[in-house]
């Protein structure tokens, strides 16, 4: 490891809940590209796999990252990350929540805090597929 960026404050919790169900095939699309939540809030989030291929093949997840991260950079680390989920272990620390990998019929589900406000991009690691799967999340 090298020198650690300064930590961002995190957010005081609010208690408000936000749920968002993302849901992925056996294409490269979220059925989300952009996701709004409030500062502090409880995201409850679930990714659901509704195609039929399996996760060797055509997985996918959900990965968001910290402000300032550069996505091509993460997504290239994150290829020879197989063993990890695709999360490059180097990187490990600029990723604010992320899912496992799932194939056809599978899901995940996480829970995390909301971040300071801003926008935060999130994407799928899964090789080959980060170019198209990406959205934002804003935080107001
Ligand atoms: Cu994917």
């Amino acid at each position: 490891g090298g020198a650690k960026k300064p930590a961002e404050a995190a957010p005081k919790k609010t208690g408000e809940k936000t749920t968002v169900a993302i849901e992925v095939g056996d294409g490269l699309a979220y059925n989300i590209k952009e996701i709004k939540v409030k500062e502090g809030a409880t995201v409850e989030l679930s990714i659901k796999h509704t195609g039929k291929m399996d996760k060797t093949a055509m997985g996918h997840n959900f990965v968001l990252l910290k402000k300032g991260t550069d996505m091509t950079a993460f997504a290239t680390a994150a290829i020879g990350a197989k063993d990890t989920g695709y999360i490059p272990a180097a990187m490990k620390d600029q990723v604010i929540a992320h899912t496992k990998v799932v194939g056809g019929g599978e899901s995940d589900s996480i829970s995390f805090t909301a971040p300071a406000k801003g926008e935060y991009q999130y994407l799928c690691t899964f090789p080959g597929h980060y170019s198209v799967m990406n959205g934002k999340m804003i935080v107001s």
